[in-house]
């Protein structure tokens, strides 16, 4: 389509594109990633999504369980997303009708009356589900190498009968590790953010997962409370921030790497059920202000590169840590 020179629709004839994929030039993290939501599969409801770079289909089977394939049928290529079946607990191809197990292998096919072995056996394009807190999270690793490390529980929501305040989404265009290196890089919250002053965290890592936590004082109707936040990653895809001080709030982040330039970003947020009203009012705030943040990197986010040297100074903070426990996620560099 012909666009006029410095046309304000779409983009200028003058802007320098650059492959996006080649620009942040990362691979693909393993580890646990949200998927969906619990209640976008009810059962028998199928969903097609894609999740580093590959395609898969979900599905609930009739005993409420998750189950996840590689989306592209093995026997001629159909999509299992589209016009396939849930029956009992495994999913039927569009194209013949073979039934696939949630282990991958083949359950029957209706013209042979029995199954190849080879076929009835699991395969490794089935992906490990774990449903906790209303999300599907899926296992993945380039290797297809199994869970290398437990998703935990949450005390707030499993113990403590924390509700759902809130839950938002995105799709950012930049790749999975900017996606937290952000919390890392403290100098650009006053810059960007307007801070007054850049958080200080503290930052810990103990194998696949990594604590930071930060504190300052926050203004509030009931005068300066000294309010800190603590940080948990399990892996590359999922983090938990809890509030304490202004409010008690913990929010549930999942960052789903769709590709080498596009995340998926969702938040839950939860605070407890007898949350009094003024620290309800504050939490609403403070989810208003974590969407205005992710605005405001989203405005540097599609046009940077990933630089794997940068400049940096002193007090840039923990970027160079953040890096070092996130590069243990590459499959290659195990
Ligand atoms: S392509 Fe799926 S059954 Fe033939
Ligand atoms: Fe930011």
């Amino acid at each position: 389509m012909a666009r006029k020179p410095g046309s304000k629709e779409g983009r200028s004839v003058n802007a320098v594109l650059t492959d996006p994929a080649e620009r942040f030039g990362l691979p693909m993290p393993f580890g646990w990633f949200a998927v969906a939501r619990s209640e976008e599969l009810a059962t028998g409801e199928v969903k097609p999504i894609v999740l580093a770079d590959e395609e898969f289909v979900l599905w609930r089977g009739e005993d409420g369980e998750v189950r996840g394939i590689d989306a592209y049928c093995r026997h001629l290529g159909a999509h299992l997303g589209y016009e396939s079946r849930v029956i009992g607990n495994d999913l039927r191809c569009p194209f013949h009708h073979w039934m696939w197990k949630g282990d991958g292998g083949v359950a029957s096919i209706p013209y042979q009356e029995k199954v190849p072995l080879k076929l009835s056996k699991a395969c490794d394009r089935s992906l490990p589900i774990h449903e906790d807190m209303g999300i599907v999270f899926a296992w993945w690793h380039p290797q297809r190498v199994k869970p290398l490390f437990a998703m935990s529980r949450v005390e707030e929501v499993s113990e403590q009968g924390w509700i759902e305040a809130d839950y938002r989404e995105w799709i950012f265009d930049v790749h999975v590790q900017e996606i937290t290196e952000n919390g890392a890089d403290v100098a650009h919250f006053p810059a960007l953010h307007n801070f007054p002053s850049p958080p200080v965290p503290e930052f810990k890592v103990d194998g696949y997962f990594r604590y930071s936590s930060a504190s300052s004082k926050m203004p509030t109707a009931r005068g300066m409370v000294e309010g800190k936040i603590d940080v948990r990653a399990i892996g590359p895809g999922i983090s938990f921030t809890r509030f304490w001080g202004i409010t008690d709030m913990l929010m549930l982040q999942m960052q789903t790497p769709l590709n080498a330039w596009q995340t998926a970003l969702r938040h839950i947020y939860f605070h407890p059920a007898d949350l009094e009203d003024s620290k309800v009012n504050v939490t609403r705030k403070l989810i208003r202000n974590t969407a205005i943040q992710l605005e405001e990197d989203a405005k540097v986010w599609p046009h940077k590169r990933h630089l794997e040297k940068p400049l940096l100074v002193k007090n840039d903070g923990p970027i160079l840590e953040y890096r070092r426990f996130y590069s243990r996620f590459y499959a290659q560099a195990e």
